[in-house]
């Protein structure tokens, strides 16, 4: 047998196990993605409502139980009283649009989730800040 007919050999046998996988890999494809069902793509939404349910879950990873930052692999600043965050914009900003290290959430949370956890962090950890932020300026600012 010469190189040249082994290799055509070779060909044929892997057209033909791909064309035998390729039912199998099509059906596996439809059976995992049923219409309707969550994808990734469709978004992750946080089900816990109170803001310090929120905060627990989603920003003490980085910011701390304290709220105090972290300085290890990142940077994540100080929340504790935070001079900061005396305008409530500030913080929904951050929250719905993140910045650097800081993940945006406007896709994970929503109106009042944000101003549900904006609220807990402005009237704890040293800031006290008693105007609360709305559902409302949430809202507007996803515009
Ligand atoms: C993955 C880590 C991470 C998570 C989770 C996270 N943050 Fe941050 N956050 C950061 C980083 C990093 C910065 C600094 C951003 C920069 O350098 O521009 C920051 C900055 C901030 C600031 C600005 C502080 C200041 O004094 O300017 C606020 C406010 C804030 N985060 C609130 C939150 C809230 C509220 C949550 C939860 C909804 C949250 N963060 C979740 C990493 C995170």
């Amino acid at each position: 047998m010469s190189a040249c007919r082994q290799d055509r050999l070779h060909w044929r046998l892997i057209v033909a196990i791909s064309l035998a996988l390729l039912p199998v890999a099509a059906g596996s494809q439809n059976g995992a993605f049923s219409p309707g069902e969550r994808t990734f793509s469709s978004g992750y939404r946080f089900v816990e409502m109170s803001g310090e349910e929120l905060f627990v879950n989603v920003c003490q990873g980085c910011h701390m139980g304290d709220g105090a930052g972290a300085v290890g692999a990142g940077a994540y600043p100080s929340l504790a009283a935070d001079a900061n965050l005396e305008a409530g914009g500030y913080p929904v900003y951050l929250v719905l649009r993140g910045r650097r290290g800081m993940p945006p959430f406007a896709d994970m949370m929503s109106d009042d989730q944000v101003a549900a956890v904006v609220n807990y962090l402005r009237t704890h950890f040293g800031n006290n800040f008693q105007d609360m932020v709305t559902a409302k300026d949430v809202r507007d600012a996803r515009q």
